[in-house]
């Protein structure tokens, strides 16, 4: 089929890639001309494992990207909305950005003949779909509902894996108000191998929030619990280890630490709580979620002074700064909390990560940066472990160059050593 993208960030960039690998035709569309350059000389705009691959192989064949909106409408028969949804000042959901795209959609649909189908793949609060894009759609092309269809269809895609995810799902939710673009939505995956789940689109768009949210809960559940085994000298991850044998809980994502950060987890737990306000429900054990994650990284910070009482002109390296291992993104990073906290006692900061560090020198341009451990380890009175990069298993001489060899590793990156002062956050 053809397609269209609104919109080249990481999901827009995956989903019209992937689109073209499963044999359709993919137009891209951006009001960022140098996006628009990029993918048309086959350059992914962010990084993403495999993606350059796929747009070597599609570019200038199956998949195209242009700014202009006419041209991508008139030219495909189904619209992907993949642009951002940032949080407001109060944590709720700004649709200011899908507005827009879905006016630019409306106006070029005026002057289409034929049928179109719009999907909403951007994260957005239940309702949006029905009471937020379709009204634009239907004042800004003059048609209505059914002339057109409409469709919510989420992403589960993690960031760095997303090109795997996108092929390899688990499932895929197609959310439509009629069965006509539903089915056209559902057949466009129809080259993989996964059930599609066929709801209306508040339920599409609820069960995107349900999933990011339950998936906070059991971090922050097993930070909690971290916590407490902290205090009584017990291992939680022999814990949750066998905890996880029950097949109803699971192995996954029972990893206790610093807590979770990223685009995602954050902004849409906290949007998930605007929208229960905005019906009038009190949502106690998400705002719980979010509470654990605020205080988790500051217990890295009380755990160092639990050792070092007197932080001021003390030589603080802090060893990751990007959200998760293998990316630079470093939103909501639980690094920044800790250096900020850092500052504030009067440490002097020193940061390493292997791709990050040019994203944080844009909130922190002060504190020192060094190109590796060793670096950064070098003189220093502790060190602090906030990201699960996996050369941070394999440290062990480097420690060696520090001059206090204390370290407090927020991501249980190595046991306990007998040569180091080796704190964990939460065993
Ligand atoms: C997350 C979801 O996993 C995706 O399914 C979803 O599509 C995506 O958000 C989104 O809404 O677009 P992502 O933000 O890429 O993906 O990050 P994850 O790999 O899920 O990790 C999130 C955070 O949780 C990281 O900071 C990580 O360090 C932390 N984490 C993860 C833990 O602290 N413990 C764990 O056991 C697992």
């Amino acid at each position: 089929m053809k397609i269209s993208v609104i919109g080249t960030g990481y999901v827009g960039t995956v989903s019209a890639a992937c689109f073209a690998e499963l044999g359709h035709e993919v137009i891209c569309v951006d009001i960022e001309p140098l996006k628009i350059d990029m993918l048309n000389r086959g350059v992914p705009p962010i990084y993403e494992d495999g993606l350059s691959e796929l747009l070597e192989k599609h570019v200038g064949k199956n998949l195209s990207a242009t700014s202009d909106y006419d041209f991508a409408i008139n030219n495909s028969e189904v619209s992907f909305i993949c642009v951002g949804t940032p949080s407001n000042q109060d944590g709720k959901i700004d649709l200011a950005i899908v507005k827009a795209a879905s006016a630019s959609i409306g106006k070029s649909l005026r002057k289409k003949k034929g049928y179109h189908v719009i999907v909403v793949k951007s994260t957005v609060v239940p309702e949006t779909t029905e009471k937020g894009v379709l009204p634009i759609i239907e004042n800004q092309s003059g048609k209505k509902l059914g002339e057109f269809g409409i469709a919510m269809n989420p992403e589960f895609l993690r960031e760095g894996k997303a090109v795997h995810d996108f092929m390899h799902p688990d499932k895929i939710v197609v959310g439509s108000l009629d069965k006509r673009s539903g089915d056209i939505v559902a057949s466009l995956y129809s080259g993989i191998n996964c059930e599609v789940t066929r709801t209306n689109p508040r339920t599409a768009e609820m069960i995107k929030y349900v999933n990011n949210a339950f998936l906070a809960t059991k971090i922050s559940f097993s930070n909690e619990v971290g916590n407490i085994c902290k205090e009584l000298g017990i291992d939680t991850y022999e814990v949750m280890k066998a905890v996880g044998k029950d097949f109803r809980i699971g192995p996954h994502f029972l990893n206790s630490g610093a807590g979770f950060g990223g685009s995602c987890f954050p902004k849409d737990v906290k949007a998930l709580i605007g929208k229960a306000h905005d019906v009038g429900y009190e949502p106690t054990l998400l705002r719980s979620v979010m509470a654990v994650n605020e205080i988790q990284p500051l217990r890295m910070i009380t755990l160092l002074k639990n050792k070092l009482p007197d932080l001021k002109g003390k030589k603080i390296a802090v060893l990751g700064l990007a959200f998760k291992n293998d990316t630079d993104d470093i939103r909501e990073s639980r690094s920044i909390p800790v250096i900020k906290e850092l500052i504030e006692e009067g440490a002097q900061v020193c940061a390493y990560d292997k791709m990050a560090i040019e994203s944080m020198k844009r909130i922190f341009p002060d504190i020192e940066y060094c190109n590796s451990a060793i670096d950064v380890l070098r003189g220093s009175d502790a060190c602090l472990i906030m990201t699960e990069w996996g050369e941070f298993k394999s440290l062990d001489k480097e420690f060696n160059v520090m001059k206090n060899r204390l370290v407090i590793d927020g991501r249980h990156m190595q046991s306990p050593r007998k040569d180091v002062d080796y704190v964990g956050l939460c065993w």
